[in-house]
């Protein structure tokens, strides 16, 4: 199958689940979850699931293409062609369409307003969880080991059931050791559409990730590598979109055919386990996208600052722009001195596809309840550690540790109000009751960006450095940039312990890992 095909298939309609002829499921979701509970599933919800995807391992080509180098690590130019057979290619763990294991990464699609249920079974050697980031759903189908349930061991078989309250952008990728499990390949997109579709030509689902892969293409099997823990995580060598090679030197071998003037949404998603992307747009024509939500949840329509997008490991954006003719290159700009050509469109000439031009629309709200800031309960968040950091400090379960004892006795050096956890069984460091507004301070005191997520909630950023942000932005995943201060506020609407970690996941197994307790 080839590049252009897949991504045919990502575009509009469904890989899973999309708009479904079954009627949708009448059971209402309200703004707070305080006093309600999922209802319990029925035999028949779980033989007839709508969605059932596998996870194993296989192996694939990632390194077809001669992929630039990015990183000191050897990289894969060169030995891939010849390596087609089935003792060839990469080993890697992967979702799969239980009804079609060729074609890994499903985009699972969804509606607002239903109930997905997803018949999850397990087909690695080792157990894992499915964690729907982003997702306001129930504590319970959070995917979080000893949590929200008990971790699904191999050959085994979970049915999640995900309320979708909110359309937008979000994606799948397990919690058990994720730092290990994401990296070996597991991550999938999942789309809620709107309950009216928005107007727009193209739908591109874009998931990016990058591996680090050594010599003979495999996966580098150094998870915890303690300079990757504590310096910027694990960046790799090798990007790919939607499981194809995405990091061209001089034009993209494939670029991507899109009837010109038609309105394209955009979605990229970070599936990264600590890269930032950098995006800039080059077209003759000047085409500016706009920026039309931040990890799913729309905003004002707005340009970006220098016309560069940032995503951050675990964040989404959702752009809109028109088709421009002839070239559009997409480069990621985030090491100037490396930058590269992600993907590359051509706009082309296609009579009927020329529409009337009607300003781009914002999307439509998802509901959110507006926290009462007078009423907030606050409280200060300090991220702590890291290489060039100043952690004397940290408490694991009862002991108190240096920083050395910490490096040594459990490979952590990083800690979040000066406790480092990196399981999830841990003392919830903030208690608060249902449907009380929250505001957290957080102080980043280390040399290093961290992409903080809170599970459950999609918070406002109120200020930044003391600032508000110059859009409203309601976010999962909030880059703290190296020694920033930023507050967020938000609903403490959904009952449950909710973590809250760093995205980088060295940093999340190093010590950035705390929870949250709604009652
Ligand atoms: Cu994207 Cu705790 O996860
Ligand atoms: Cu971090």
């Amino acid at each position: 199958m080839n590049r252009r095909k897949w991504l045919e298939g990502a575009i509009g309609l469904p890989m899973l689940a999309a708009c479904s002829t079954t009627a949708r499921n009448d059971f209402r979701l309200p703004d707070s979850f305080c006093s309600t509970v999922l209802p319990a599933a029925t035999a028949d919800e779980m033989r007839s699931a709508r969605v059932r995807i596998v996870a194993s391992e296989l192996r694939r080509q990632l390194g077809r293409g001669s992929p630039t180098r990015t990183g000191s690590n050897p990289s894969a130019s060169g030995s891939a062609s010849g390596s087609s057979s089935g003792t060839g290619g990469t080993v890697v763990w992967t979702y799969a369409d239980a009804a079609d294991t060729e074609h890994d990464s499903p985009v699972i699609r969804a509606r607002q307003g239903e109930i997905l249920p997803v018949l999850f079974h397990n087909r690695l050697p080792v157990p894992t969880t499915v964690h729907w980031h982003g997702l306001r759903l129930h504590h319970s189908m959070d995917g979080v080991p000893q949590v929200t349930q008990g971790s699904v061991g191999s050959s085994e078989q979970f049915l999640y059931r995900l309320a979708c309250r909110d359309a937008g952008t979000f994606w799948y990728h397990p919690h058990v050791a994720s730092h290990e499990q994401l990296v070996r390949g597991l991550g999938g997109a999942l789309i809620v559409s709107e309950d009216k579709p928005v107007d727009v030509d193209q739908d591109l689902v874009w998931l990016l990730k990058d591996w680090l892969l050594d010599a003979d293409q495999q996966i580098r099997a150094d998870y915890e590598d303690t300079r990757d823990m504590s310096h910027a995580g694990r960046i790799g060598n090798h990007v790919t979109l939607n499981g194809q090679p995405a990091q061209f030197a001089e034009a993209d071998p494939q670029p991507l055919s899109v009837p010109a003037g038609s309105r394209v949404r955009l979605r990229l998603i970070n599936a990264s386990s600590a890269r930032s992307f950098v995006l800039r747009f080059e077209s003759s024509q000047g085409t500016r996208p706009l920026i039309a939500a931040f990890d799913g949840f729309p905003c004002p329509l707005h340009h970006a600052d220098d016309d560069q997008f940032v995503i951050a490991a675990a964040q989404r954006l959702d752009l809109l722009f028109d088709m421009p003719a002839g070239r559009l290159i997409i480069r990621d700009v985030r090491d100037p001195r490396r930058s590269f050509i992600l993907r590359e469109l051509t706009g082309i000439a296609w009579p009927g596809q020329q529409r009337s031009r009607t300003p781009i629309a914002p999307l439509p709200p998802n509901r959110w309840l507006e926290p009462d800031l007078d009423r907030a309960h606050s409280f200060d968040v300090v991220f702590e550690g890291g290489a060039r950091g100043q952690l004397r400090q940290a408490r694991v379960g009862n002991q108190s540790l240096g920083s050395d004892q910490l490096l040594e006795r459990y490979n952590m050096n990083w800690a979040i109000n000066g406790v480092a956890n990196r399981e999830h069984e841990v003392p919830p460091f903030i208690k608060v009751r249902c449907n009380d507004s929250v505001v957290l301070r957080m102080r980043n005191e280390t040399q290093w960006p961290h992409p903080i997520h809170l599970h459950g909630f999609h918070f406002k950023v109120l200020r930044i450095d003391g600032k508000p942000p110059p859009v409203t932005m309601l976010r999962d995943t909030f880059l703290m940039e190296p020694r920033s201060r930023a507050d967020i506020a938000f609903v403490a609407d959904n009952p449950g312990t909710w973590m809250f970690h760093c995205h980088i996941l060295q940093h999340q197994a190093g010590g950035m890992m705390a929870a949250i307790q709604v009652e």
